[in-house]
């Protein structure tokens, strides 16, 4: 069953509309925005701190241009057959749409990760890589609100480098303020290009604080963001759209922050960049169950499997006991890839992101989130 689906979004005839075609585009064939699944090949690639290296990916064919458009914000899953296992990971696209020829993605090296160190390490100047996309809701392409507060720390930075990408390059008349925290100075990524995308975008304002500055020469802001931070470097914040994205903890501390300094719920948009323990090594490993189980009854049809789900536990986690190969990455409700059919019974779902009005009308869930408020039976 192909998961790796997504939606059209009126965002996307925007950027299509939005951004003037080359005289060569004319003659092109129209980029698919919807459902693409294929390969794209590594066209180049820059080290870009310690760690963290942007990979430029382009047609895999002889196309010129990519075969999808996607929004600033926006984010690919690829997938790698690593030690004999199929491995699906999600990456934030950190490009600017305007360029259709490539898309980058900056990947950090996971000192454990099973796939970042594969990607870092491993991967070179013409392989190729299974890809779907472009999928997520994180975006901003400057006709949601007049100005925008983008918040990250570490590798968050890279949806915020394709909206600030995009709104200079579109000349968007709004101010853009960019608040970032890193560990140490030299994991500032994208610095210099930051420091030139100020000199002729003088609506870009820019603070960072590193929280291990010992050491260096570092002159700026240091220790975690705080509220001072953030009400001295953006005037009104109460009124403006914000985006935070970092790992969970830095994200739900800044979140608590905003809150209490006014921003409203609808103003602010988050996105996590993955659940706060490991991932199994891929779809179908198994995990050894710990005590009994007592909650209701789940059926996995095409398996023909019916066990009990233990208290707390996810549909997804509950297939991995049982070896079912449930496709996922993310587990945190962002990426879509673990979707399956309920054909019936009631679940509950902490995130629903990436679920469209259509998923919803067809009973599909969201195998990490979903836990079962009664006996289910999902197609899996
Ligand atoms: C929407 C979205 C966008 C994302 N965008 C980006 C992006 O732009 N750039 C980016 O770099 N990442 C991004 N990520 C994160 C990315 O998808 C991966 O989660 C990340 O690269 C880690 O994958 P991995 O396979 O290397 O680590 P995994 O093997 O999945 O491990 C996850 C974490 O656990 C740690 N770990 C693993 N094994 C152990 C162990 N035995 N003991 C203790 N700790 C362990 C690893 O160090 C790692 O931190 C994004 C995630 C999402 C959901
Ligand atoms: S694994 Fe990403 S939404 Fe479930």
């Amino acid at each position: 069953m192909s998961k790796l689906t997504t939606k059209p979004t009126a965002s996307h005839a925007k950027v299509a509309k939005a951004a003037p075609p080359k005289e060569t585009e004319a003659i092109a064939p129209l980029p698919v925005a919807e459902n693409w699944r294929g390969h794209l090949r590594v066209g180049s690639i820059i080290t870009e701190t310690p760690g963290v290296k942007t990979f430029r990916l382009v047609p895999s064919s002889s196309d010129r241009l990519l075969p999808f458009t996607f929004v600033p914000g926006q984010f690919l899953n690829v997938a790698f057959w690593i030690g004999g296992a199929r491995m699906n990971r999600s990456y934030s696209i950190s490009s600017s749409p305007t360029q259709r020829e490539y898309i980058d993605l900056t990947v950090r090296r996971e000192p454990r990760g099973a796939v970042s160190r594969h990607i870092v390490d491993l991967l070179k100047v013409g392989d190729q890589i299974e890809a779907a996309g472009p999928v997520g809701k994180f975006t901003f392409d400057g006709t949601e609100a007049d100005s925008i507060v983008l918040i990250a720390a570490g590798v968050g930075i890279t949806p915020m480098m394709s909206v600030t990408r995009y709104l200079t390059e579109r000349s968007w008349a709004g101010e853009i303020f960019l608040i970032f925290t890193f560990r140490k100075p030299a994991d500032f990524i994208f610095a210099n290009e930051i420091t030139a995308i100020q000199r002729v975008n003088p609506k870009l304002h820019v603070a960072v604080t590193v929280t291990r500055a010992e050491g260096t020469d570092w002159k700026g802001s240091r220790g975690r963001i705080t509220k001072e931070l953030l009400t001295q470097t953006v005037p009104d914040l109460a009124s403006r759209r914000v985006h935070v994205c970092g790992p969970q903890s830095m994200m739900e501390a800044t979140k608590a922050m905003l809150t209490e300094l006014g921003v409203a719920p609808d103003q602010l948009k988050t996105e996590a960049f993955g659940a706060t323990k490991p991932a199994p090594a891929a779809a179908g490993t198994a995990l050894k169950p710990t005590a009994e189980a007592t909650g209701p009854l789940v059926t996995f049809s095409t398996n023909n499997k019916s066990v009990k789900i233990h208290v707390d536990q996810t549909v997804l986690e509950l297939s991995e006991e049982l070896s079912i190969g449930i496709e996922n990455s993310c587990r945190v409700g962002t990426c879509g890839l673990c979707k399956v059919k309920m054909t019936s019974g009631e679940v509950e779902m902490a995130v629903e992101d990436s679920l469209t009005p259509d998923d919803k009308a067809n009973g599909i869930i969201l195998a990490c989130q979903a836990k079962p408020k009664s006996d289910i039976v999902v197609e899996a």
